[in-house]
């Protein structure tokens, strides 16, 4: 694992989308996993820099990480919607090669076995961007999730729901079901890059770098993928640098910007 540690959550969604751009330069025909939620937002915008520097989107073809259950495309807070504003339509990606569940199939465990089926005849994922839920949550992947699962429907947790709720429309509740890679998807992609940025994320961060490798806290599978590559800021990353844990047992490289003179 190699852990990038940033003064700010700037500083690391940048460090993020130019680790983005320069896999698609060397790979312009990539298949890119993509990641909602408010880390991703800082993300979405550098890369977007880099786009209007010449950066092209138009070989790749994208699958998101997850998408509610009952929210059509049409709808604001729909994980479509989202990449449609935040990213699609900034730049000349074909639409059509931008991939995420449907969350109005009448089958959602249908759809979710048709999303891992289609994410395998593309030849998998890989690059893999991934954020983290403030319980652990990788995904959708709520705690005690087994790590075998593929594609799935899942039913959300209160705690992910009253976080996700600022991004609904005041008085709407948020879907308490959605349809999201699994575990093992997420595994199998080559290589992960992990956005981790905000004190909330604190103690699911230390608990996922450095607790025991168990579903409870979902993002701990990480340590068992070989090719993760994290951007993190000082506020998510507080317990991980002063545990004294990282080590050279666990083969994390730690990057730390030095602490600016006073
Ligand atoms: C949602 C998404 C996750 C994301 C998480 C954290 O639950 N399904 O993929 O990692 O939110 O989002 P935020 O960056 O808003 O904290």
């Amino acid at each position: 694992m190699q852990v990038n540690i940033y003064e700010t959550a700037i500083e690391a969604a940048a460090a993020a989308a130019s680790l983005m751009a320069k896999r698609l330069c060397r790979s312009p025909s990539m298949v890119l996993g993509l990641a909602t939620g408010g880390t991703m937002e800082a993300v979405y915008e550098h890369l977007i820099r880099h786009l209007k520097a010449g950066l092209s989107l138009r070989c790749a073809t994208t699958f998101n990480l997850d998408e509610y259950v009952g929210l059509a495309s049409t709808h604001p807070a729909s994980y479509r919607a989202t990449m449609q504003r935040l990213l699609f339509e900034h730049t000349d990606i074909n639409l059509d090669r931008t991939h995420l569940p449907d969350g109005m199939a009448l089958n959602p465990e249908q759809e979710a076995a048709r999303y891992e089926a289609a994410i395998a005849d593309a030849g998998g994922i890989d690059l893999q961007l991934l954020g983290l839920g403030r319980n652990g949550h990788i995904a959708f992947n709520e705690p005690g999730t087994p790590f075998d699962t593929q594609t799935h429907a899942v039913t959300l947790d209160r705690s992910t729901r009253a976080a996700n709720a600022r991004f609904f429309p005041a008085g709407e509740s948020v879907p308490d079901r959605a349809i999201t890679m699994g575990i093992a998807t997420i595994l199998a992609a080559q290589e992960i890059l992990w956005v981790v940025t905000g004190s909330e994320k604190q103690t699911a961060f230390s608990q996922a770098l450095l607790g025991k490798v168990d579903p409870q806290c979902p993002a701990s599978v990480l340590q068992m993928h070989p090719h993760v590559i994290i951007c993190a800021d000082r506020a998510a990353a507080g317990s991980v640098l002063s545990s004294g844990s990282v080590d050279r047992k666990r083969n994390f490289k730690l990057r730390v910007p030095k602490t600016p003179k006073s």
